[in-house]
């Protein structure tokens, strides 16, 4: 199996490597007990620390961490020193002396982890719950995970990624995991405003037209809009004119394969990238998505820490 010390990003990975947590994440979903595999992680110890909100990612790492028999410290920044000035390295100095050896952390800070992986100790293991607009690994693991199970393999697959693609941590590392796999067309969709820096989504291509880049799309990934960003946008553009072009309606679903996959990170603003009738219909495996998550990040636990 393979050993890794941290979680930062996808492209850190090999595909066996991928393949290999996909597999464990599927094992433990098929598990008829969510408790069998309560001694996995006994006596360790786990903290979380995120400096920026989450429900999903913060729940299914503590859910993960529970149902491996690990102890979990979660830090609530508000209420921490971090408010009295300590710096990150310094919680994670004192967490360390309590014997905490694995750190979940979400950031916004683009250059908090590199430095820290040198100065952390040699036992400490660093878990990225998201950092800025750079990484967000697991939910990366997660959507191809949901993919796989959806779809089978990745290789003849055309995915097309939708909506605020330049601010999104979740379509860069799903960008990074699809091209490990080797997935034949990855089309990023998104108004002008919107269009990433494509040197950071290697072997994708770009279209402007939802109709052009939905065309036979197997699966759909749409991207929640951040509306501060539509609403401070040099271009003028409006959440209704967002929503008018980019939403993912009933009609625009039907210009992909009759059998495509709506996934969504969460949350999700509804009636604006996506509409309620999407996020609820017979293609949607956005729950799925967040099922899988728990299991995904109980194979991440177990790899980096037993
Ligand atoms: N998908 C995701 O990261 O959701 P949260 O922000 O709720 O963790």
């Amino acid at each position: 199996m393979i050993q890794l010390k941290n979680l930062l990003y996808l492209k850190d990975l090999r595909k066996d490597e991928i393949n290999q947590l996909l597999d464990l994440s599927d094992h433990y979903l098929n598990s008829k007990s969510p408790h069998e595999f309560g001694n996995l992680l006994k006596n360790q110890s786990i903290a979380s620390l995120f400096f920026e909100p989450s429900t999903r990612t913060s729940a299914s790492f503590q859910v993960a961490a529970k149902r491996l028999g690990a102890e979990t410290i979660i830090i609530d920044e508000k209420k921490s020193s971090a408010t009295k000035g300590e710096t990150v390295l310094d919680t994670i100095r004192n967490l360390e002396a309590m014997g905490v050896r694995a750190f979940i952390i979400r950031t916004g800070d683009n250059d908090l982890f590199n430095p820290l992986i040198n100065d952390v100790g040699p036992d400490t293991h660093l878990i990225s719950a998201g950092e800025s607009s750079i990484s967000h690994p697991t939910q990366g693991l997660l959507d191809l995970l949901t993919i796989r199970q959806e779809k089978g393999s990745f290789e003849d697959l055309k995915v097309v990624i939708m909506g605020d693609i330049s601010h999104s941590r979740v379509a860069r590392s799903l960008a990074e995991g699809l091209n490990i796999m080797n997935t034949r067309n990855v089309t990023l969709i998104s108004p002008e405003e919107f269009k990433p820096q494509m040197e950071f989504f290697p072997s994708t291509s770009y279209e402007e037209d939802p109709k052009k880049g939905l065309s036979d799309a197997d699966v759909i990934v749409t991207l929640r809009v951040q509306k501060e960003r539509i609403e401070s946008s040099e271009n003028n553009l409006t959440l209704e004119q967002y929503s008018n072009e980019y939403q993912l309606s009933e009609e625009k679903l039907e210009l992909c394969k009759p059998d495509a996959i709506v996934m969504h990170p969460g949350p999700m603003n509804r009636g604006i990238e996506i509409s309620d009738r999407v996020a609820d219909g017979k293609q949607s495996v956005i729950l799925k998505q967040v099922e899988n998550g728990v299991a995904v990040r109980m194979a991440v636990l177990t790899q980096i820490l037993n």
